[in-house]
């Protein structure tokens, strides 16, 4: 939907220990592609543990519109009727995406090498965000547009009627670029390939080859990646199974972390290597934050998480290469490093103005706010811990509806000397529905104001 009610401010006060087990819903990366690719297969996909967060139920919707049937069962379970690669009807009415940017990127990507016209629309955040960067290369497919200067929403593309297969050198590390590249490989006859200088989330390449289409991956000598795709697959439909998002657990876990005496323990979590950057630095910053019973979950590997708060965090340089696999976790790692000691470097983090948010301006203003002091230049931001237990917090914080920097401020109001409050509680639904229920039960005091 593009845009929500009045504004509900919420506030984070001291807590704790945080105690017990948080299961966080599923992966919003992976419940998107669950209902494309879905969506794309000829038969009945069924999907469990789907993320029911507003940014995927308005991509279920969306794949209603392109002609799918897309039905809930029950809780997470879903079931998709698939009409085939090729096979989108044209919408009959606008397509709203809500707030969602991998929803509209990968759904662009999906109908821009098919004959019909779709029009796209978000919220007042997604109609900031920079499209261009899927525009350009969809282009190559034959794919056309029109809209708002600057490629920003609303815009209507048009699919190509006889699409070429694209070769593609992605020019910023960006899952949903590849991403929406290989979706319209799908129906591009021949080989469509992507070469990713620095490996991004790999969840497209895994699905598309548990749906049955012809997918190879491989390293380049200087670095990175070769993805490449057989156009006009038939897939087929599958049984999914969402692991827990690693994006959304790491707010619990980092939660324990700064609250003293803390012990929280979130089951079946998504560690996909090109996800799990956060918890790697964590535990370079001292964090006693363990992985228990690895297993696998739906293609996707995964494992108990257990973070226990030790006291003894310390400030690290993270280094650029990282940023891919834990750029959605730098607005609740600048809170970590608060409660560290020493600086926290995080460089090579431009992206993070191209999100829901500009996630470097907003996560400054907000730890200024808390008497955190922050340096920043485009593309880096260093953040001055000051030790376990001496955040004096206090802040009004804007969250410019961007759910990861609500929940980021809210758990550094549970560990901070004053209360904290949120201009907007309601972006959290956008991805962690039940943030508010399932971090109550460990005892965190966050309520609406
Ligand atoms: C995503 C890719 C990332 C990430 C987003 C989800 C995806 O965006 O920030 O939350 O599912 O492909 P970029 O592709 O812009 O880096």
């Amino acid at each position: 939907m593009s845009g929500h009610g009045p504004l509900q401010p919420a506030v984070s006060r001291a807590s704790g220990p945080l105690r017990g087990e948080a299961a966080v819903p599923g992966d919003k990366s992976v419940s998107h592609r669950a209902l494309i690719l879905g969506a794309l297969a000829v038969g009945r996909t069924e999907v469990s543990g789907l993320l029911e967060g507003e940014d995927v139920l308005g991509t279920g919707r969306a794949m209603r519109a392109f002609g799918a049937k897309v039905e809930r069962l029950g809780p997470g379970d879903w079931r998709v009727e698939g009409v085939g690669v090729g096979g989108f009807m044209e919408p009959e009415d606008v397509i709203d995406c809500g707030n969602a940017g991998t929803g509209v990127r990968l759904i662009m990507g999906a109908a821009a090498t098919t004959d019909l016209s779709a029009t796209f629309t978000g919220d007042a955040s997604l109609r900031r965000r920079p499209m261009g960067r899927v525009l350009t290369p969809l282009a190559q497919f034959g794919a056309t547009h029109a809209g708002r200067r600057g490629g920003k929403l609303p815009l209507t593309l048009t699919g190509a009627q006889s699409p070429l297969p694209v070769s593609y050198l992605l020019p910023m590390a960006s899952a949903q670029v590849k991403s929406a590249v290989l979706l319209a490989g799908l129906n591009a006859p021949g080989e469509t390939s992507v070469i990713e200088p620095e490996a991004t989330r790999d969840h497209t390449e895994r699905m598309l080859r548990g749906f049955g289409a012809e997918v190879s991956v491989e390293a380049r000598p200087e670095g990175g990646k070769i993805i490449r795709l057989q156009g006009r697959p038939e897939l087929r439909p599958q049984k999914v199974a969402v692991p827990r998002d690693p994006s959304s657990a790491a707010f619990p876990l980092c939660a324990a972390l700064i609250v003293p005496g803390s012990e929280v323990l979130c089951p079946r979590v998504g560690i996909n290597p090109t996800r799990a950057g956060l918890f790697l630095t964590l535990q370079e910053m001292g964090a006693d934050l363990v992985f228990e019973n690895e297993t696998v979950e739906g293609g996707e590997p995964a494992a108990d998480l257990r973070a226990r708060f030790s006291g003894n965090l310390k400030g690290i340089e993270i280094p650029p290469e990282r940023a891919p696999s834990m750029i959605d976790e730098y607005p609740i790692l600048a809170v970590v490093a608060a409660f560290a000691t020493g600086e926290t470097v995080m460089r090579g983090v431009k992206e993070l103005r191209a999100k829901e948010s500009d996630r470097i301006a907003a996560m400054e203003a907000g730890l200024r706010a808390c008497g955190v002091t922050t340096e920043s230049d485009e593309d880096t931001l260093i953040v001055h811990g000051r030790g376990a237990g001496d955040v004096e917090g206090g802040g009004f914080v804007i969250c410019h509806l961007d759910h990861r920097i609500a929940m980021s401020h809210l758990v550094l109001g549970l560990a901070a000397r004053r209360p904290v409050t949120i201009d907007d509680f309601g972006a959290v639904g956008t991805s962690f529905p039940g943030f508010a229920p399932i971090m109550a039960a460990l005892g965190a005091q966050i309520a609406l104001a």
